[in-house]
């Protein structure tokens, strides 16, 4: 797919069929039901950095003539915060001007103040989770739990530090929720075997599951990290992708301090978020940050000596964080086409989820969780016992081979469920829901398609 990496950096995406491949490559990014290179030239954070990246523009008498005024005004005010333009390194913690509109977003998001000293900028979230677990892992004897299935930064960075991954099961059948009987029995192993659990990571909206989690599910988390005294990691970056209504998204940060003393006081929190989801969609920008809660003066001090190693986040990534923050108000020149533009992409994006799952719940052997949020569908498939047979003599993994037989017959790519973890025996694949929308009907009937013909063949074979 194109130039967006926000399918693929996430481990892979889905492709539109042969016959509309071509129309679906144009325009695969979550802004694609609406806007195109081009008009992304238009939209408010590339216009305030291409000014900030060019300042001499703003000195010319024309650039009213190219540029919203509020664009203008905005890229004035950056260039203010940082006096050495884009081509200077910042602090390393990111701009202290833009850490306060950041600031000001988490507070206006959830109703409790927040400290610019606590947020730091990053290239993008990955860049800052894995701040954060390099600064969590002593030695292997320490112990992260992350859910499964998980998207792969966490086990590849956990690996990268050194650490052990401690595996806990989503509930598929609760709608992927968390299961604490389960995850106190799963800490209680890795304690037996002389694991140091000091971290438990959630990703909500969840990549690949798609859910969003309740707040009574948020609540039974912070009593377990509570009491468990473990750090949660809230990877929170699909916060604005949300395709239901019954579960708004919820920060992990908003659940602990409804929840008072003493967790409030004492659960140590690190939120993370970015500019490359929600209707952005500007992956290649970097543009992150986390913001931490509870944690001890010293380790905030420690975390920002190890910031300082890489001098400083990218400048342009900063800004577009900014603007994401604080966007277009009504008032501004650019709200009206700026609120108009990202309705529809969210509108869309709900339709896309809806006629993905639909569509999967409409075959033969194919169970599929609604995607309430994120930008995934993570179906399960039934694979019929002859299936998997097949699959062991072509020395594939059944659902990899299932994912290879649906690209070849289809064009359609899809990632297998080994990719990101599952329970023994049970086999999934993870699509986008990012393809054009017009494209859907289209791809959805070539799955199913394909799908009835490869269990008519091995589920009338196993009948034999
Ligand atoms: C759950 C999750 N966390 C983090 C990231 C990384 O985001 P970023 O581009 O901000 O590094 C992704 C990217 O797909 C993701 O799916």
């Amino acid at each position: 797919m194109s130039r967006r990496c926000s399918t693929r950096c996430a481990g892979s995406s889905t492709s539109a069929p042969p016959s509309s491949r071509r129309r679906a490559r144009r325009s695969s990014s979550p802004t694609s039901a609406t806007r195109t290179p081009s008009d992304r030239s238009r939209s408010p954070s590339p216009q305030v950095v291409a000014l900030c990246q060019a300042p001499f523009l703003l000195d010319d008498p024309n650039v009213g003539l190219l540029f919203p005024a509020d664009a203008i005004a905005r890229a004035k005010h950056y260039l203010s915060l940082a006096p050495g333009g884009l081509g200077a390194y910042s602090d390393s913690r990111g701009i202290p001007g833009i850490r306060k509109e950041v600031a000001d977003f988490i507070q206006r998001r959830d109703g409790y103040p927040s400290d610019p000293e606590l947020i730091y900028l990053t290239d993008g979230a990955s860049k800052g989770v894995m701040q954060m677990l390099n600064a969590i892992i002593r030695n292997e004897r320490d112990g992260i739990l992350v859910p499964v299935p998980q998207y792969p930064l966490y086990s590849a960075a956990i690996s990268l530090f050194g650490g052990s991954l401690v595996p806990y099961y989503l509930e598929e059948e609760a709608n992927w929720g968390l299961d604490f009987v389960n995850i106190r029995q799963t800490v209680a192993e890795a304690r037996s075997k002389g694991i140091t659990v000091r971290a438990m990571v959630i990703i909500n909206p969840g990549n690949p599951t798609g859910q969003c989690l309740s707040e009574e599910n948020i609540k039974e988390l912070l009593q377990f990290c509570y009491h468990e005294n473990l750090a949660l990691l809230a990877d929170e970056v699909y916060q604005q992708n949300i395709y239901q209504d019954e579960r708004p998204f919820i920060s992990a940060r908003k659940v602990l301090f409804d929840m008072g003393p003493p967790l409030s006081k004492e659960v140590q929190l690190v939120s993370f978020h970015t500019v490359s989801k929600g209707f952005w969609g500007e992956c290649g920008q970097r543009g992150g940050y986390f913001e931490m809660t509870n944690l001890p003066p010293k380790t905030v001090d420690e975390i920002y000596k190890v910031a300082s190693i890489a001098l400083s986040p990218n400048v342009p990534g900063q800004i577009f964080m900014g603007v994401m923050v604080n966007p277009p108000k009504p008032g501004d020149i650019s709200y009206l086409k700026f609120a108009a533009e990202s309705k529809s992409i969210l509108e869309s994006m709900r339709r896309r989820a809806r006629m993905m799952t639909d569509g999967f719940n409409s075959c033969r052997n194919v169970m599929c969780n609604f995607t309430e949020g994120a930008m995934y569908s993570f179906p399960q498939i039934r694979l019929p016992p002859r299936a998997i047979e097949a699959a062991k003599r072509a020395g594939k993994v059944p659902d990899v081979f299932y994912c290879l037989k649906l690209l070849e017959a289809t064009g359609i790519s899809t990632v297998p469920g080994s990719g990101f973890g599952q329970k023994e025996g049970v086999f999934h694949l993870r699509t986008t829901i990012l393809p054009a929308e017009e494209d859907f009907p289209a791809i959805m009937s070539s799955f199913k398609k394909f799908n009835d013909s490869f269990m008519e063949q091995y589920e009338s074979y196993s009948r034999m």
